[in-house]
C-alpha cells in the first residue's frame, strides 16, 4: 500500500518515521509525500508542548474529509502522544483507526496489513522489550551525506516539567556493536556525517545510572572513538548530552577526534539555581558554565547551542535576568527557547503555572533578540577567514550555489565546481555574512 507519514516532534522521531519508512518500503509498501494517493496515514506525534499536541489533532480531525473520498484508507497515530492518550484518542478522533504508542512501534507494518485486512479499531501503549532491534533500518529516497542513528532510548532523569520520560519509558542503550554495523553500512551506502541521537546520549552504556561517571571512564567517549574509526566518514555529532556527564575521559576524546563536531547542544533551561533546583536539574548554573569552560580550555573554536524554558512556574525577573546574563556570557551560536507549558502528570504541572502569558512572550522576545544580535557579530567576525565545510548539495533558495556546514554548525554557500560530490570536505575562503548564513569561494577540495 501507499503510506504517507507525518512526523512532529524531535529528531528521535524523524529517525523513528525514517525507520518505520524504511522497514515497510522493505516490505514492498510505497512511502508517498501526497495525502491524497495514500491509502495509510501515518502521524508520528509529540506530546512536549500542548501546542505539539494541539497541531497534530487539528491536522488529523482535518483527515476526515479524505476518509470520506476514501473509505478504505487507514488513520493512525503513533509516538509520543499516542503513547500518553491511548484509546482516548481513538473516542476523540472517530475517523482514526489505530493508536500506536512508543513501546511498540516496531510493530507498525504488521500492524497496518492487518487492519487493512479486518478493520478492526485498536489502541497499542504497551512495552516490549525488543523496541531497539530493528529500528537500525533507513530510508534514504535521494542522494544523502548525513543519517541519524538512535544510540539510546527513554530518558531517567524526569525533569520536572518533561513528559518524555513518561511517553518514551526508561532508558536503554543499544549494543556498541550494533552501532558500529549500523554507521559501517551507512557509510559503505555514502554517509559522510551521523548524528547519534538520544535524550541524554553522553549517558549511554551507563546502565541508566543518575549519577555523572567517575573520571577517567566514559562508555560515549569509548563510542565515539570506535565510530571516529571508520574510514570514509567525515563527521560525528551528537544531540543532547545531559551537562554533568562530561568528564575528562569524554572531553579528551572530543579533543584528540578532528571528525567530531566542534558544535555542542547543551541545554541549560534556566541560569537560575533556585529555578534548576525546582526544574531537578541537577546542577548549578556555575557548575554549568565550568563544563563549559572545560570544553572551551581543550577546544576554545567549540560552538555552543542550548535549550532554555521561559517562564517555568515561580520564575522571576531576577530569574530571568540570571538566564540571559549566563547565555550572553557563554554566548551560545543558537538557542532553542520555549515558553514553559505544563504537562500532564508531570511533577511541576501539579504546581500553578504562574507566569503571565505576555510575561513569556516579553522574556522570550529578549532572549531571541539577545540571539541575534550576537550572530550577526559572529558571522562578520568569520569574514576573511578560511574554513572547511560538509557540502549538502544546491542550495534551496539559490540552485546556482551549493551549501555546506562548517565543523561548528555554520552555514555556507558557495560557487560549486565540476566534479563536487555531495559529502565531499570543500575549504573555503569566506567573503561575506548575511543574517544567518556566509558567503565563500571554494579554497580546496578532498573528497
Ligand atoms: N532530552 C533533551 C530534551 C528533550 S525535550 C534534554 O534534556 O536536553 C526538548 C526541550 O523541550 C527541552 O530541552 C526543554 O527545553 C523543552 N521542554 C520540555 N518540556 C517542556 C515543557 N513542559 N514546557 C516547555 N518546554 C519544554
Ligand atoms: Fe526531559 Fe530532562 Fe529527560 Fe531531557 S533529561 S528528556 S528534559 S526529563
Ligand atoms: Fe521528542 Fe516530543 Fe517525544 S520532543 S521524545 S517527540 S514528546
Amino acid at each position: 500500500m501507499k503510506v504517507y507519514i507525518k512526523t512532529y516532534g524531535c529528531q528521535m522521531n524523524e529517525r523513528d518515521s525514517e525507520a518505520l519508512a524504511g522497514m515497510l518500503t522493505a516490505r514492498g509498501h510505497e512511502i508517498t509525500d501526497s495525502e491524497t494517493e495514500a491509502d495509510a496515514m501515518i502521524f508520528n506525534t509529540c506530546s512536549v508542548r500542548d501546542q505539539a499536541e494541539r497541531k497534530a489533532v487539528g491536522k488529523i480531525g482535518f483527515m476526515k474529509k479524505n476518509k470520506q473520498v476514501k473509505p478504505h484508507l487507514i488513520i493512525g497515530v503513533i509516538g509520543c502522544m499516542a503513547q500518553r492518550r491511548g484509546e482516548e484518542l481513538l473516542e476523540t478522533l472517530p475517523h482514526l483507526d489505530f493508536v500506536l504508542g512508543t513501546g511498540k512501534l516496531q510493530t507498525l507494518p504488521d500492524l497496518l496489513e492487518s487492519i487493512a485486512g479486518d478493520r478492526r479499531r485498536v489502541s497499542e501503549t504497551g512495552e516490549s522489550a525488543e523496541v531497539l532491534t530493528g529500528m537500525g533500518a533507513h530510508w534514504m529516497p535521494e542522494q544523502s551525506w548525513g543519517a541519524q542513528i538512535a544510540i539510546t532510548r527513554g530518558c531517567n532523569r524526569f525533569c520536572s516539567y518533561c513528559i518524555v520520560p513518561y511517553v518514551r519509558g526508561r532508558e536503554i542503550s543499544r549494543d556498541a556493536a550494533d552501532i558500529l554495523e549500523e554507521a559501517r553500512m551507512l557509510v559503505s551506502r555514502g554517509i559522510r556525517e551521523i548524528l547519534l541521537l538520544g535524550q541524554n546520549v553522553a549517558a549511554y552504556g551507563l546502565g541508566g545510572d543518575l549519577n555523572p561517571p567517575r573520571p577517567g571512564y566514559s562508555p560515549f567517549g569509548d563510542l565515539l572513538e570506535q565510530l571516529a574509526e571508520i574510514d570514509g566518514l567525515h563527521r560525528i555529532r551528537f544531540t543532547s548530552p545531559y551537562p554533568t556527564y562530561f568528564n575528562d575521559r569524554l572531553i579528551d576524546v572530543i579533543a584528540s577526534e578532528p571528525k567530531i563536531c566542534r558544535c555542542i547542544h547543551l541545554p541549560l533551561q534556566s541560569g537560575s539555581d533556585p529555578v534548576l533546583k525546582r526544574m531537578n536539574r541537577q546542577y548549578t548554573a556555575a557548575r554549568y558554565e565550568e563544563i563549559v569552560a572545560a570544553l572551551r580550555e581543550r577546544m576554545p573554536e567549540m560552538a555552543f547551542s542550548t535549550d532554555v524554558i521561559v517562564g517555568f512556574p515561580g520564575e522571576t525577573d531576577e530569574d530571568f535576568v540570571r538566564t540571559r546574563d549566563l547565555m550572553n556570557r557563554v554566548g551560545f551560536d543558537n538557542a532553542f527557547i520555549f515558553k514553559y507549558s505544563p504537562r500532564p502528570g508531570t511533577r511541576s504541572a501539579a504546581g500553578e503555572d504562574n507566569v503571565p502569558q505576555a510575561v513569556k512572550e516579553e522574556r522570550n522576545r529578549l532572549l531571541l533578540e539577545d540571539l541575534a544580535a550576537r550572530t550577526a557579530a559572529k558571522l562578520q567576525a568569520m569574514v576573511g577567514t578560511e574554513t572547511e565545510v560538509l557540502a549538502e548539495g544546491p542550495s534551496r533558495r539559490m540552485p546556482e550555489r551549493w551549501t555546506g556546514r562548517t565543523g561548528t554548525g555554520r552555514t555556507v554557500n558557495f560557487p560549486p565546481f565540476p566534479g563536487i560530490a555531495v559529502g565531499d570536505l570543500v575549504k573555503l575562503k569566506l567573503l561575506r555574512a548575511g543574517n544567518i548564513a556566509l558567503y565563500g569561494e571554494v579554497a580546496g577540495h578532498q573528497s
